[in-house]
């Protein structure tokens, strides 16, 4: 097995200028090795040769967190963090905003182009056709308390998809992986939607096929007693602008978690759930909901000074500020910024907002903010929309979830092709005992003799 090295390894690429190679000279044993590099990475399983006896397991690389390793190779999304750049197949997301829709965005990441008109009517007709789900969903989505969070319930309920679906699991059938591509994209807004009617206490209300993809979803959030639900455009725009913000964006927590599962060879519904899990943390997805939780707390502009220095020492977190990989303004924001003065002109003012502005333009004048790059992200004003839509906090990171999945079934599809795949597993660095006797619990002198988590257990 691995121990913990201590001794220095020293990687210099001075012996091999312009070779694409690195020489690694272990100074434990002053044996040399090339490393080659591809595509600006190394192999960490070229490293596991180094070793200093026959018996040595060899160096391992570590990285918690990922925060140096790439898992995978991707042509879906391209992302340039200090740029400020964000592409999908290539195509950068203003344009995609402003030229297309949420539902051939989805094609685009699925399918690797843009579809032509009769590609592009089968897609969406096909997402259309698959948006009522079993009855049998109905009832158990009833069986939730009545203030279960709406997230808990769109996991649950994604998970249960694969025991409706059990061919799901011929994962090498291409008739199968269409079908549960096009199944979670089209159900994934009416489960949504149910999580929120069930929260409301109002009847859950079925798809309306003539409707498009967002308003359809409006629909299902807000239909009364109207015989048929007439969605704001601009509203519907707005969502599906936010929807096409939200699709794909790489090798974040929550796809890494789908690519994770999925690599067990589960069905692609238990892997989605995956993602749908990680999305909830308020790191990640939880992230918008946390916004607005901030902004009410911060209550009037003149306590934004109080709250940064708050900030600053400590006490807490700017919501949506900062991002594990733009290190620049998250490219997503500015154009969200646009759009929630549209949205504003069709609901009316929000407070909230001037709020928020005015948050901004201190933290981005402040060293501290500035220094370790943090500037807004897609979450700091995706939750003023959904405020001015009257969607309840609680439903923030379900309604991120719902265009989520076009990119989280994107990388699971690219992922069941690479052959360079296999089930994750990663290495630890093993810190604890070894080779400790079993102690009779008789002889056991207490908790005050272990050091760690047994001091954490309840009394
Ligand atoms: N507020 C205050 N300080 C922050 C913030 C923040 N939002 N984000 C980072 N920092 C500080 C850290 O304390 C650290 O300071 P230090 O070097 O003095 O210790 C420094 O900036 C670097 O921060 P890290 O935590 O190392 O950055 P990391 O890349 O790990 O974190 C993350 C990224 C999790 C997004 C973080 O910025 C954060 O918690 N932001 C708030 C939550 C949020 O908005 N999440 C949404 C992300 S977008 C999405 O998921 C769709």
């Amino acid at each position: 097995m691995a121990t913990e090295q201590t001794q220095d390894v020293a990687v210099d690429g001075a012996g091999s200028a312009g070779s694409e190679s690195l020489s690694v000279t272990d100074n434990r044993t002053g044996d040399t090795y090339e490393i080659e590099i591809t595509d600006g990475t190394v192999k960490a399983m070229d490293f596991r040769q180094i070793k200093v006896s026959e018996n040595d397991f060899g160096l391992m690389t570590f990285d918690p967190a990922f925060t140096n390793t790439a898992s995978c190779r991707s042509a879906i999304t391209f992302i340039d963090g200090e740029a400020g750049v964000l592409e999908h197949r290539g195509i950068p997301i203003d344009q995609l905003c402003e030229r297309s829709s949420f539902l051939e965005v989805a094609y685009l990441l699925v399918f690797g182009e843009l579809p032509t008109q009769a590609q592009l009517d089968t897609w969406v007709h096909d997402i259309t056709h698959h948006t009522y789900v079993h009855e049998n969903i109905k009832k158990f989505v009833e069986g939730f308390r009545y203030d279960a969070h709406p997230m808990g319930m769109l996991l649950a309920s994604v998970g249960a998809l694969s025991t409706f679906y059990p061919d799901a699991k011929k994962l090498d059938d291409p008739e199968e992986r269409y079908l549960a591509t096009i199944r979670l994209i089209a159900k994934m807004p009416t489960l949504a939607a149910f999580a929120y009617r069930h929260n409301m206490g109002l009847p859950y209300i079925y798809p309306d096929n003539d409707l498009t993809y967002p308003e359809n979803f409006l629909s299902m959030l807000f239909k009364m007693t109207e015989v048929k639900y007439e969605p704001d455009p601009r509203l519907a725009k707005a969502l599906d602008v936010l929807f096409i913000l939200h699709a794909d964006h790489e090798q974040n927590c929550s796809t890494n978690a789908v690519r994770a599962v999925g690599s067990s060879e589960v069905d692609p519904y238990s892997a989605v759930a995956a993602g749908v899990a990680a999305l909830y943390g308020p790191l990640h997805g939880g992230a918008n909901e946390a916004v607005l939780r901030m902004l009410r707390r911060i209550e009037t502009t003149d306590n934004i000074a109080d709250f940064l220095e708050g900030v600053k020492n400590r006490e807490e977190r700017l919501m949506g500020f900062g991002h594990r990989v733009y290190k620049n303004y998250d490219p997503r924001a500015q154009i969200i910024k646009k759009n929630v003065d549209e949205v504003l002109e069709a609901t009316g003012e929000n407070p909230l907002l001037d709020i928020a502005v005015e948050l901004e333009k201190h933290a981005l004048e402040d060293d501290y903010f500035t220094e370790r790059k943090l500037y807004p992200n897609v979450d700091f004003y995706s939750g003023l929309i959904y405020e001015a839509l009257k969607i309840p906090t609680e439903m923030f990171t379900v309604i991120f979830a719902i265009p989520r999945t076009a990119g989280w079934i994107a990388q699971w599809l690219e992922h069941m092709d690479d052959p360079e795949q296999k089930i994750a597993r990663p290495r630890q660095i093993y810190t604890g005992e070894r080779e400790a006797d079993y102690v009779p619990i008789e002889d056991r002198s207490g908790a005050e003799t272990i050091d760690g988590p047994p001091a954490k257990r309840p009394a």
